[in-house]
Order: structure tokens, then sequence, then C-alpha cells
């Protein structure tokens, strides 16, 4: 079996440089390629720009230039929300997001042009990482530079799913920048997990969990057109039963998810 041809967008992005990693681990089963804005910031990551293409999602002909050839696309990109002046002591810290860069055009318009791209170009799977609590259009996220970040997210999600491109939609808790593979992870839908956490555990994962499920996602056929959220139970938690079985998550994210 030839490997799986796969581009990983957001590369340089905490979640997508671990995707980008674990997928190299694999090289008979993923050829993989990432998508990243800055050489320097690949340099400085993986020590090389080998397997990089360079350009901007809001740009549509790198986007062409990467997805040639390939099988399955991973989304990683996201609008990054920047602090303004360093706040006055007592004060608390505005974000908002650069020019170019918000949500509408980054979550929204950048995922369409990946999406649209992968569909003509012949990919078959799509993964994309998304956020848990775009039900509720209050969410304080959307409020960080009147930016509705998950309002755009949400619509891009649907957008995907009604590509007619098979997709995975993983929808994350907080991320955490703690070890993986630790850890049961816990599958729901609509948010339901935010409004009711079973026994009340926080409702966060850590990036390298997300970048795993990623990983199984593109290994697993019962992952596709499954679009689900995604906690975790903490690692000192008594009842955790730490997450192996990859094709049993899938089988219960496809049970609570809808098309
Ligand atoms: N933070 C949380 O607690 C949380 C919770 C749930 C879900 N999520 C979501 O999970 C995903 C991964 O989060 P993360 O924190 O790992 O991501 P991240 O580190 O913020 O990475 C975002 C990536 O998007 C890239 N990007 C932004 N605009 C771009 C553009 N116009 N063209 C090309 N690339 C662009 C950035 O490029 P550069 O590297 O060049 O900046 C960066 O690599 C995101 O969708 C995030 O919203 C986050």
């Amino acid at each position: 079996m030839s490997a799986k041809k796969v581009l990983v967008t957001g590369a340089t992005g905490r979640t997508g440089a671990l995707v980008v990693e674990k997928l190299r681990c694999f090289p008979e089963e993923f050829e993989v390629f990432g998508l990243a804005r800055s050489p320097a910031k690949v340099e400085e990551r993986f020590g090389n720009t080998d397997g990089f293409y360079f350009g901007d999602i809001r740009d549509r002909s790198t986007l062409e230039t990467a997805l040639e050839g390939c099988d399955a696309l991973v989304i990683l990109t996201s609008a990054v929300p920047k602090m303004q002046t360093p706040p006055q002591p007592g004060q608390r810290p505005q974000f908002d997001f650069e020019p170019g860069g918000r949500p509408e055009e980054v979550d929204f318009q950048g995922q369409v042009n990946q999406i649209d791209v992968a569909q003509a170009a012949g990919i078959e799977q799509i993964v994309l990482v998304g956020s848990m609590g775009g039900t509720n259009e209050n969410h304080p996220l959307n409020r960080i530079g009147d930016g509705n970040i998950l309002v755009w997210k949400r619509k891009a999600e649907d957008y995907l799913m009604q590509s007619g491109i098979d997709y995975t939609i993983i929808r994350a808790g907080g991320l955490l920048d703690q070890p993986g593979g630790v850890r049961e992870l816990i599958v729901g839908h609509n948010d339901e997990l935010l409004a009711h956490p079973p026994d009340d555990i926080p409702t966060s994962i850590p990036r390298a969990d997300v970048a795993e499920v990623v990983v199984q996602a593109l290994r697993q056929p019962n992952s596709h057109n499954t679009a689900f959220d995604i906690i975790s139970r903490p690692e000192d938690d008594p009842k955790a039963e730490v997450t192996e079985d990859f094709a049993a998550l899938f089988a219960q994210a496809a049970a609570v998810s809808v098309s």
C-alpha cells in the first residue's frame, strides 16, 4: 500500500506542529507536507524546511500548489488574537486581531478556501480541528476583538459538512500543553459536555491528545463523516481508563455525531 499524502495547514501552530511530528513517525503510512507562513518559524520548530510549502490560506494559489496530489488535508489554522499594549497594573489585558487576520477572514474564508481547493484537487478526507462553544453566540470568546470567532468556525464546519468531501471535525475543549496518551478521552455533541461535564471534570484536553486523534482519524475508516466534541478526564482521576482503542472512540463519536 502506498503512503497517504497528507497536507497539514497551521503546521507551525501548537497543535499543527505536533500533528506533523506524529505523522512523520510513520513514513510508510504517511507522506507528510506542511503549510506555514514563516520559514524562520519552521526552521526553529523542525530544524529545516523539508516538506514545507509557504503561503497564506487567504491566497488560493498557494493552496493549489500544496494540495496537488494529496489524499488528505488536516486544517489546523486559526485566527490568533494578539494582546494589545500591555495592561496597566490592575487592568485586564485587551485582545484584538491583526488586520486581515480576523476570524471571518481566517476561520471562515480561509477554511472555505482550503475546502474548495481540496475539492478541486480530489482530496478524499479533511480533518478539521475546531472548538467547543460554537452553539453559544454569547460565548465570551466571541467578544474578543468583536471577532465572533466561534460563530465563524462553526460556519466553516457547516460548509465542510455540506461539501461532499469525507470529513472529521474534532471540536476540542480548552487546550492544554500537557503530555498526551495518559488520559481517557470523552466525546460529546453540541456542547453538552460544557453544560454537563461528567463528574464535573474540567472541559479540557492536551494538544498532544488532539494531535493523536487527528492521526487516528486519518487511519480509522469509521472516523469519516463525524463531528464531535472532545475533552479528557484528568490524569489522576481514579475513574479514568486511558484511551487506546481509537476505533471504539470514533464509534462513540459517530453515535453522537450529526451531519
Ligand atoms: N486555545 C484553546 O484553548 C482552544 C480550545 C479549543 C479549540 N481550539 C482550536 O484548536 C485549534 C488549534 O489551536 P492551537 O492553539 O494549537 O493553534 P495555534 O497555535 O494558535 O495555531 C494557529 C495556526 O494558524 C496559522 N495561521 C493563522 N492565520 C493564517 C493564515 N492566514 N494563513 C496560514 N496560516 C495561518 C498560524 O500560523 P503562524 O504559526 O504563522 O502564526 C498558526 O500556525 C485552533 O482552531 C483553535 O482555535 C483552541
